[in-house]
């Protein structure tokens, strides 16, 4: 599982250098269980669904309800008004816990810091981790949205990636969603091990055969320390060239866009307003809170960062200490290379940082990276040939 990066000791009670979130904060909860851990995932996440007190399935609400607690005791917010816009449970599988749990967890960080109107609620689910009535409580308890980890409509793709549901599954928890008033969404992976053309192909068309109101597409990506990691080391199985994988994103732009999900991030695609809000605050560099074992949060400048293991998560909380493993604070530079890197994949691009000079955007647009008539404008905005080489852009852009 990839590591935690390096940082500075967070003080005990948690506390921050800029805690004001009047303007608006989104809270991540990240819910650290899996029924089988699939070979190529590097979350932190785990099949162990009881590692002590605090830190299993059963009562990792407790942990999430002190850190919640300890959040309210850190951020400074308004005395009126709500200051949540957005939360997102993932995971891991968030609905390992009971749509009970979960509605309680968001119950509590209604009441701790008050929940904007229209508000985005979302969870991640597994197809097969889902019921008719388990989505339906989640909408009456006040989730808008659900995002399903289909990855593949073909049954030797998901075979080949430990998947647990069978397409069919995926089409009914589509219209459990539905009938119960969520939006939905759907993620996809392209460049599997033996995944043809025609598999994606097939994948795509199925995708939208649902009407989702936004599809992600990511490219496979294998991480050394996963099970499938070794599988590649090994040479037991090998995965498509990073032109195959270029070919695969160009079908999912041309089918997507063609059939009316724009793009708003490299790899993720909706119909007209169905952005996934969060997801846009972390992109727009916004402040989050980010609960639970390994989470990541922004507020004002500072990252921090929470203990991976559940249980190191649970006892910190119990013994009144932050779970934060550390933290840093971004230098202006590091704040600047931070939003190039995040804006540029976003459609509406970032603009032309008052460091790049002389042929820089030039080049890019005689390279047909960018858009020309945005660049007259003093933005950068990707072309598609851009969003496959986005980066190189990023690279060249860096002060
Ligand atoms: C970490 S999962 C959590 C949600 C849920 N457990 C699931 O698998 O559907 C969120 C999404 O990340 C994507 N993902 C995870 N590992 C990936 C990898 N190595 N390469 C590309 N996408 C990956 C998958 O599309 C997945 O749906
Ligand atoms: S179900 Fe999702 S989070 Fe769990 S191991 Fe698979 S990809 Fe990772």
């Amino acid at each position: 599982m990839a590591d935690l990066p390096d940082g500075v000791p967070v003080p005990a009670d948690g506390s921050l250098p800029q805690p004001d979130v009047t303007g608006g904060f989104s809270a991540y909860v990240h819910i650290p269980f899996c029924a089988v851990r699939c070979g190529y995932c590097d979350f932190n996440t785990y099949t162990n669904l009881d590692f002590g007190p605090g830190a299993g399935v059963a009562d990792f609400p407790e942990s999430l309800s002190r850190e919640i607690e300890l959040s309210r005791h850190v951020l400074v917010t308004a005395d009126n008004g709500p200051t949540l816009a957005n939360v997102f449970f993932g995971g891991g599988t968030p609905t390992m816990l009971d749509s009970a749990q979960l509605v309680a967890v968001l119950r509590n960080l209604d009441q701790t810091f008050g929940l904007r109107p229209h508000a985005e609620i979302t969870t991640e689910a597994n197809p097969e981790s889902v019921t008719r009535e388990s989505l339906h409580e989640l909408a009456r308890g006040g989730f808008t949205r659900v995002s399903f980890g289909m990855q593949s409509a073909v049954p030797h793709v998901l075979s080949v990636l430990d998947r647990q549901h069978t397409p069919g599954q995926v089409e009914k928890a589509m219209a459990w969603a539905r009938e119960a008033g969520l939006d939905t969404s759907l993620d996809l992976i392209y460049g599997a091990p033996g995944e043809s053309d025609a598999d994606w192909e097939a994948s795509l068309q199925a995708a939208l055969a649902l009407e989702p109101d936004h599809i992600s597409a990511y490219a496979l990506t294998v991480e050394p320390n996963t099970r499938m990691g070794g599988q590649v080391r090994r040479g037991e199985i090998s995965l498509p060239d990073p032109d195959t994988q270029a070919d695969r994103y160009e079908r999912a732009a041309e089918v997507l866009e063609d059939a009316g999900y724009g793009w708003y991030e490299i790899s993720n695609w909706s119909k007209p307003g169905h952005q996934c809000r969060h997801n846009m605050a972390y992109w727009q560099d916004a402040n989050w809170w980010g609960y639970g074992p390994g989470a990541h949060s922004h507020i004002n400048g500072t990252r921090f960062w929470n203990v991976k293991h559940p249980l190191a998560y649970a006892q910190a909380l119990q013994a009144g200490r932050t779970p934060a493993a550390a933290r840093e604070l971004l230098s202006p530079t590091e704040k600047a290379e931070e939003h190039v890197m995040l804006g540029i994949r976003l459609r509406s691009g970032i603009e032309v940082p008052e460091w790049v000079k002389g042929s820089v955007v030039p080049q890019l647009i005689a390279d047909e990276l960018v858009d020309p008539s945005a660049a007259l404008r003093g933005r950068l905005e990707l072309t598609l040939k851009g969003r496959l080489l986005a980066d190189t852009v990023t690279r060249v852009l860096m002060p």
